[in-house]
């Protein structure tokens, strides 16, 4: 896997992080988008491999529950667990910031990421009607929530608490 760093984003990193994310969505976040979620100072990380960026995060906390507002992994490097890395990161970071629960949206049409949150437990939680632009109309988002709340994880999958 190579020698892996999650680190803080900086200004610095952004012609990596434009890069990336030009390539990976057909509607990708601007250089203005990410200096934005910097000046806000959401959670912004990225995924070092080998003292290259291979990929980020951007987490906002809101109250005692996190949003996932964006996770790429380099076009040419997916497929090798780095995408689950960084997200079992987060999962590990907001938990130790003693935080409830991820949020996030996902476009139904991307399979990948939707694989990978129900991997993670991730649960459908609700719809956003239209909500991302596409090449025709607008698609929808699935919203799904994680929780960090272990007694509401035991519920929701009808295990006791302790079983794997
Ligand atoms: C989603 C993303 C971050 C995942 O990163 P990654 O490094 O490829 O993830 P991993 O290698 O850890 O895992 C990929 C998993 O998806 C699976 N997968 C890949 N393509 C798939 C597809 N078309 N359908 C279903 N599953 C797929 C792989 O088999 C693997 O699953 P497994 O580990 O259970 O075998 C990456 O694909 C990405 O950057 N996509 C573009 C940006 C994006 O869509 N971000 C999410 C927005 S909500």
């Amino acid at each position: 896997m190579g020698n892996l760093l999650v680190r803080p984003m900086s200004l610095t990193d952004l012609d990596a992080v434009v890069e990336i994310e030009s390539a990976n969505y057909q509607f990708p976040w601007t250089r203005g988008h990410f200096a934005d979620s910097l000046n806000a100072g959401y959670i912004a990380m990225c995924l070092v491999v080998d003292q290259r960026v291979q990929g980020y995060c951007i987490l906002m906390r809101v109250l005692d529950e996190a949003h996932l507002l964006n996770i790429s992994i380099r076009t040419s490097e997916q497929n090798r667990g780095w995408g689950s890395f960084l997200l079992d990161w987060c999962c590990a970071h907001l938990r130790a910031q003693n935080c409830s629960g991820l949020l996030l949206e996902v476009r139904p049409s991307n399979e990948a990421a939707r694989h990978i949150y129900e991997r993670f437990g991730f649960r459908l939680v609700g719809v956003r009607k239209g909500y991302y632009p596409a090449v025709v109309g607008r698609e929808d988002a699935l919203v799904l929530f994680k929780s960090f709340d272990e007694l509401t994880q035991a519920v929701d999958t009808g295990k006791p608490m302790g079983s794997s």
